[in-house]
């Protein structure tokens, strides 16, 4: 992506697309009337009679036929009344746009940041905004169709008109373009097909990462996961003939290696649901099971790429969840890593032990404070429906910093109670430590309490993305598929806290 260091003003805009944002009072912004003279008249014309809609989200595309010999079109963006705009509906807004830009397969453009301002959106967090929501809208999810006649286009050039310090400008797009590319390869991981994205496969991508921004990295294998006595991961394992891995990525930002964060995510591969089998409609889409992975190591690329002033861990438990004669079965007790005893009642429950087997390993690696991120219960759908993470904690003051977060990436969490009676409930068994499958009755918080056990008292947050990791159809931010939710919420929070060390 080339980004294009020059100041313009509307006669030297050398691209063939201009994008343009309209306001319901378009006479507040700085400029407009320099660019009605450059334009004509006749755009405030349209603006009355509406063949430039100005409502939010609403895009207008218009040609272009005036003296600047470069520009053929421009596309009007709707903001609406911008004294009601956020923050996030303006990436949405500019998500549409994104689509807008694959669909034209435009590569090279140029933006009017302050046509885009409000109230207190200034130049540079449109900058960011626009990269951020266009790169994630400009998204298609690869397709393996023989007949395909697609050409790849990609947004590769951005100049832009605007009074503001050119380089800052630049600096918050690049940040945002960071934070897209990331999302989508979250997104494109997810989207894999079992067959093509196993346990090894995704060490070898994470292996691939730690190579580009210079992570160390741990990859264990399964028998290496025997000699430790990581039971959960292993007997989630037991009826797959691929193996697992346990995935270890430190980011160390400090000198000493301490205050550190961990990231705890689930990599099931494909989930059947074991013995305890999936009905064929539930099992479709399983190959998204890895979407808390997906999730982590997203994050891990923006904080390659971004640095912040903060340790982290990220590790993540792999495998799939497959039947066979030597497959793990209810009734079977099992040993964790931390030596607890499970009494397995159901083989579908499975991510948590994979989690609970991670976040053992991730506190022996020096994590001071836990976030876990899971595609782990039908609950949460349920419960909260595919536009709401669902979150445990044992922590109030460190989650409500976590929620700053999402408040600001627009990606909605919602706190669940753990109580001591859930987590009676967890612990109830006549031959085990614990059970793995208490209920059906709010089962949300039994998946991630069950998490909690494995924790103990270390801050920790638990983040069920089962209903937000995939959509159904198409939204503002991306096509249907592989979401990468909590991808920016994760490296966020991590910059936050790594600017709260400086
Ligand atoms: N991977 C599933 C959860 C899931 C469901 C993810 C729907 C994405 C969409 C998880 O392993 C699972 O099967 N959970 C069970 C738990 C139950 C058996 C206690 C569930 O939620 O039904
Ligand atoms: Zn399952
Ligand atoms: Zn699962």
């Amino acid at each position: 992506m080339k980004i294009v260091k020059e100041q313009k003003t509307f006669e030297q805009v050398n691209t063939e697309l201009l994008i343009v944002g309209v306001q319901k009072n378009c006479d507040h912004i700085n400029g407009w009337k320099d660019f009605v003279s450059f334009y004509g008249e006749n755009v405030e014309d349209w603006i009355r009679t509406c063949d430039i809609d100005t409502d939010r989200k609403k895009i207008t595309k218009i040609p272009y036929t005036g003296e600047n010999k470069h520009l053929k079109r421009v596309l009007f963006v709707g903001l609406g009344d911008t004294k009601t705009l956020t923050e996030n509906e303006l990436r949405e807004t500019f998500g549409i746009v994104g689509k807008q830009l694959r669909a034209l397969k435009v590569n090279e453009f140029s933006i009017w940041l302050e046509s885009f301002t409000a109230s207190p959106i200034d130049e540079q967090t449109i900058a960011f905004l626009f990269a951020e929501g266009a790169g994630m809208g400009f998204y298609q999810t690869p397709n393996y169709k023989t007949t395909s006649n697609e050409v790849d286009v990609y947004m590769d050039a951005v100049h832009f008109v605007t009074n503001a310090d050119i380089d800052e400008i630049a600096a918050a797009y690049e940040v945002g373009k960071i934070y897209a590319d990331s999302v989508n390869e979250a997104r494109n991981l997810v989207n894999l097909p079992p067959n093509l994205l196993t346990a090894t496969e995704l060490g070898n991508y994470a292996e691939k990462l730690a190579k580009q921004y210079d992570f160390e990295i741990e990859i264990l294998t399964k028998s290496e996961l025997e000699e430790l006595g990581m039971g959960g991961i292993l007997s989630v394992n037991k009826g797959s003939v691929e193996e697992p891995r346990l995935i270890t990525i430190k980011y160390q930002a400090t000198e000493k290696w301490e205050d550190v964060i961990g990231l705890v995510g689930k990599g099931v591969t494909y989930d059947t649901g074991g013995y305890s089998i999936k009905p064929k409609t539930g099992m479709v889409g399983m190959k998204g099971d890895m979407g808390g992975a997906a999730a982590v190591l997203g994050a891990m690329k923006i904080i390659g790429e971004v640095r912040p002033n903060k340790n982290v861990v990220a590790v993540i438990g792999s495998t799939d969840n497959m039947i066979s004669g030597e497959a793990f079965k209810p009734d079977d007790v099992i040993t964790m890593y931390n030596g607890k005893t499970v009494e397995v009642l159901n083989t579908d429950a499975e991510g948590r032990l994979v989690l609970a087997d991670a976040v053992t390993y991730a506190k022996q690696q020096g994590a001071n404070y836990l976030i876990d991120v899971a595609t782990l219960t039908g609950g949460v759908i349920t419960a909260l429906g595919f536009d709401k993470t669902g979150s445990l904690t044992n922590n109030e003051e460190f989650f409500d910093a976590f929620i700053e977060s999402s408040i600001e990436t627009g990606e909605f969490v919602w706190g669940m109670p753990l109580t001591e009676k859930d987590k009676k409930r967890i612990r109830k068994s006549d031959v085990a430590d614990l059970n793995n499958s208490p209920g059906s009755d709010g089962h949300m918080i039994f998946g991630g309490g069950f998490v909690g056990e494995f924790v103990e008292n270390t801050p920790w947050i638990h983040l069920d993305i089962a209903g937000t990791s995939g959509a159904s159809s198409a939204h503002d931010l991306g096509p249907k598929g592989a979401t990468g939710v909590m991808v920016r919420t994760l490296a966020t929070f991590v910059e936050r806290l790594g600017e709260q060390n400086k």
